[in-house]
């Protein structure tokens, strides 16, 4: 298959309404699209990413009215928190309504919503006609793609079409995953709306915690994630190594905030946490491109944006 690579989005809208997939930018990183009433399309994203069949897609809107064709019903807490933060990176899971295809939810009867506040993805959105069901545009397991060179590197060959954004995805982490299904909101995923400012929406906003046995809500969350093929290793705030001490790879690479004397192949320090948020998968593909052995990476404190970002780092050193 040939990718064409276009910055248009009424031209990336008509490969979508003809049944193709197509990479579109978005504030937090690349999506794969698919028009959620199409499920042979819906198939050729899994096929695409390699993506296993259990694991749900988020579906997408242009506009806020739209949240009515794929949710059944719009819970309470759900309603304050479109009405608080939309169009933003953050997706709500509610009832999904008769319509929408069990392929889209991995067999759930939740479907997880999103409005994204990216000017190109509303604009191709709108062009689409329908909403559009998006995982992050890599291949299965690899970093989420926050450039359209990173969603080329994964997908060139195995896609209709990429819309291109000239800048790099503003935020560079996924989105807040929030289930409002149940009596109380459940933190899914952490991502850029953080959990302080949802509950003070919705004060009784929690973080969803695995018990031991239990079947996942989301089942993302057991898959493996956001892995460069080069080793993650982190270090503490007084830069201790957890385990072993620095040991001396083929070559190592280093992401933080504050810069070390150690000597590193590739190093990005970064000027705040936002910027550490917005860089690190890009790094990590830097680093495999650089085929770097391992990449140290600073903790930071689990609050606000940290907490997501703590997240992917801790599952990426997971492997
Ligand atoms: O920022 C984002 O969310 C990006 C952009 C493209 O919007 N998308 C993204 O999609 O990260 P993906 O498929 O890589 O991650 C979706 C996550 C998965 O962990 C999935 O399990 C969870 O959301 N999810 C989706 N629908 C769900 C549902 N109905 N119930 C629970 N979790 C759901
Ligand atoms: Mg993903």
């Amino acid at each position: 298959m040939k990718t064409i690579l276009t910055t248009s989005p009424d031209e990336a809208a008509r490969f979508i309404k003809r049944g193709g997939i197509v990479a579109f930018p978005t504030e937090t990183v690349y999506g794969l699209g698919a028009n959620v009433f199409d499920e042979n399309a819906i198939a050729k994203i899994y096929a695409a990413k390699m993506r296993p069949v259990d694991n749900p897609l988020i579906a997408h809107v242009g506009k806020i009215e739209d949240v009515n064709i794929l949710a059944k019903e719009i819970t309470e807490t759900a309603r304050k928190f479109i009405a608080a933060f939309f169009p933003a990176p953050l997706t709500i899971v509610l009832p999904k309504a008769e319509a929408i295809s069990l392929i889209a939810t991995a067999n759930l009867e939740t479907v997880g919503v999103r409005m994204p506040r990216n000017e190109t993805a509303l604009e191709f959105l709108k062009a689409c006609g329908a909403p559009v069901v998006a995982p992050s545009a890599n291949l299965s397991g690899r970093p989420s793609p926050t450039t359209w060179q990173a969603v080329y590197e994964d997908l060139n060959g195995r896609i209709d079409c990429i819309l291109q954004s000239e800048t790099s995805a503003e935020i560079g982490l996924e989105s807040t995953v929030v289930d409002c299904t149940g009596d109380f909101p459940l933190v899914l995923r952490s991502g850029a709306v953080t959990l302080e400012q949802l509950q003070k929406i919705v004060p009784e906003t929690r973080i969803y915690k695995l018990k031991k046995d239990e079947k996942p809500r989301s089942p993302g969350l057991k898959h493996r994630h956001y892995s460069p093929r080069a080793r993650v290793v982190l270090l503490d705030s007084r830069f201790e190594i957890q385990h072993s001490g620095f040991e001396s790879p083929n070559s190592k690479a280093f992401i933080g905030l504050i810069e070390l004397r150690e000597n590193f192949d590739l190093v990005k320090i970064c000027a705040s946490v936002e910027n550490y948020a917005h860089s690190v998968f890009d790094f990590f593909r830097q680093c495999d491109r650089k085929n770097i052995g391992t990449i140290y990476c600073q903790t930071i404190e689990e609050k606000g944006i940290g907490l997501a970002l703590m997240d992917r780092l801790k599952r990426a050193s997971e492997n």
